[in-house]
């Protein structure tokens, strides 16, 4: 579906296991849109823009929030902790960016409340143990989508705005939560009372942005506003699609899209699927192209890649064709954007993952679904020569080395999928579209399109 610019309502997804970029393109893509929309995940993201030189990490709040003209949304399919939320609010209106009018809230969205974190922890605590850890970011957000689905022990946003209802509510699930954490092994006291009290001055503060999120989105889409889904988390991290258990509470992937806003499947017109240059992983589960040595230590140096939101190293390795293969399909991607490929200079050789082998010597292309049998899987390995030179301050694919361009060749060609979009540094101005976009067929493209690879 397209908007009165002709510009189609766009998704931007991580095909990945987070931490992709996804957060520099909503801000570069927002641009072109009216209205950005979170739809699922909570605080666990940890979404960086950096606009000449100047950097801003966001967790819950849209990542346009730059582009005065955009209008914000934070949709049902969402947890939101209002404290952090109130924060982001605070820093966003500290830079002089005004949220006036046009920042929303869907007051169905869940509420994640200080028992969802401690709850959170504990059972790492208790799976560590037995070296079963997920490594959650301890964010709440596994036991506030689990109160979501279970319903009886859920607060929404909306609740936040009647005093006496969520006193009455409150009142009945605090002893219930309190008492399951002091079975995990956490004596922690909450206060009702106190909690209650701040839970009553957050909603006031947020007041003016909670509202109905499903009726507004239908409204812009009647008024043929453009719309841009910010995904957060990532295709393998979804709860149905991805690498399972290790995995995040929501459907991160773009199918999370339709129940996470209220829109129906057919408002979404186009995917972009954001694709680091290489692989990373934060917490546990399998990670088949993962690299415990100098290599990856190289990797992880140059593409600073520490959390964004707990600050841990992230795990590095070479690009997984086979997983990346799978999440363009399953998100329906329409084109890619390749990031961080600036991180991928003076290596010697560059290697693809094209397909896995198992235990058993059985050569696999199709990712396998559950964590168990990837856990079972060695990569198979294309090899790719490297290039020396830095790439961070080219302006057009034309400028980037051969060796460079042959990578981006190779990446189009094993996923079919177009690349549309090349990132050689965190700022907004390191980008570079492929002018010929998704028709593209030229022959002296560096990336051509998928019916050329055909
Ligand atoms: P998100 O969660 O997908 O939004 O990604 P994060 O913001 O958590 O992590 C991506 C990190 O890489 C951030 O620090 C970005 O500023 C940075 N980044 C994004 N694109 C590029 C790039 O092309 N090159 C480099 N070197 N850094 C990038
Ligand atoms: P962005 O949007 C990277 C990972 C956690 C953990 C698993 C479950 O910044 O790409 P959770 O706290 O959600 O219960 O943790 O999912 N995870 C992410 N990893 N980037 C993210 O978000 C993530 N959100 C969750 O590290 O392994
Ligand atoms: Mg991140």
């Amino acid at each position: 579906m397209a908007s009165q610019s002709g510009t189609p309502n766009t998704a931007i997804v991580g095909l990945q296991w987070g931490d992709e970029g996804k957060g520099k393109f909503v801000d570069v893509l927002a641009a072109e849109h009216d209205v950005v929309v979170r739809f699922n995940g909570g605080a666990n993201a940890g979404h960086t823009i950096v606009v000449e030189g100047e950097k801003l990490a966001l967790h819950l709040m849209p990542s346009a929030v730059l582009n005065p003209n955009c209008e914000l949304v934070i949709a049902n399919g969402t947890v939101i902790d209002p404290g952090i939320l109130v924060k982001e609010i605070e820093l966003v209106e500290s830079r002089g960016l005004s949220l006036e009018g046009r920042f929303h809230v869907s007051s169905r969205a869940h509420v994640v409340l200080p028992w969802h974190s401690l709850l959170d922890g504990a059972a790492e605590a208790r799976l560590s143990d037995r070296g079963e850890a997920i490594g959650t970011t301890k964010r709440g957000i596994g036991p506030a989508y689990a109160d979501k689905i279970g319903r009886s022990m859920a607060i929404r946003m909306g609740d936040l705005l009647d005093e006496a209802y969520l006193r009455t509510h409150l009142e009945k699930i605090a002893p219930l939560r309190l008492e399951e954490l002091k079975v995990a092994g956490n004596d922690s006291t909450i206060d009702t009372e106190a909690l209650l009290a701040d839970l009553t001055t957050l909603g006031e503060r947020l007041r003016p942005y909670i509202t109905d999120t499903t009726w507004l989105l239908h409204d812009r889409v009647n008024e043929k506003r453009s719309l841009l889904f910010e995904g957060a988390n990532a295709c393998l991290l979804d709860v149905d699609h991805g690498t399972y258990p290790f995995v995040t509470s929501s459907n991160a992937s773009a199918l999370g899209i339709s129940p996470g806003t209220g829109l129906p499947a057919k408002t979404l017109g186009r995917v972009v699927g954001v694709v680091k240059a290489y692989s990373t992983r934060v917490g546990g589960g399998p990670f088949p192209t993962e690299l415990d040595d100098a290599t990856g230590d190289r990797i992880r140096d140059r593409g600073r890649e520490y959390g964004t939101t707990t600050g841990r190293p992230r795990r590095c390795g070479w690009i997984d064709l086979v997983a990346l293969r799978y999440a363009a399909m399953v998100c329906g991607a329409d084109s890619l954007a390749i990031t961080l490929l600036d991180v991928l200079s003076g290596f010697d050789e560059i290697r693809l993952c094209t397909n896995y082998k198992t235990a058993s010597g059985e050569i696999l292309d199709r990712f396998p679904p559950d964590a168990r049998l990837l856990e079972e899987c060695t990569p198979v390995y294309e090899s790719h020569p490297g290039w020396a030179e830095e790439i961070d301050q080219c302006k057009s694919i034309s400028e980037l080395p051969p060796a460079c361009q042959s990578y981006l060749k190779s990446l189009q060609s094993h996923l079919g999928v177009p690349i549309e979009f090349i990132s050689v540094g965190p700022d907004r101005r390191q980008t570079m579209r492929c002018p010929q976009k998704q028709s593209c067929r030229d022959d002296s493209c560096c990336v051509p399109g998928p019916l050329e690879n055909a």
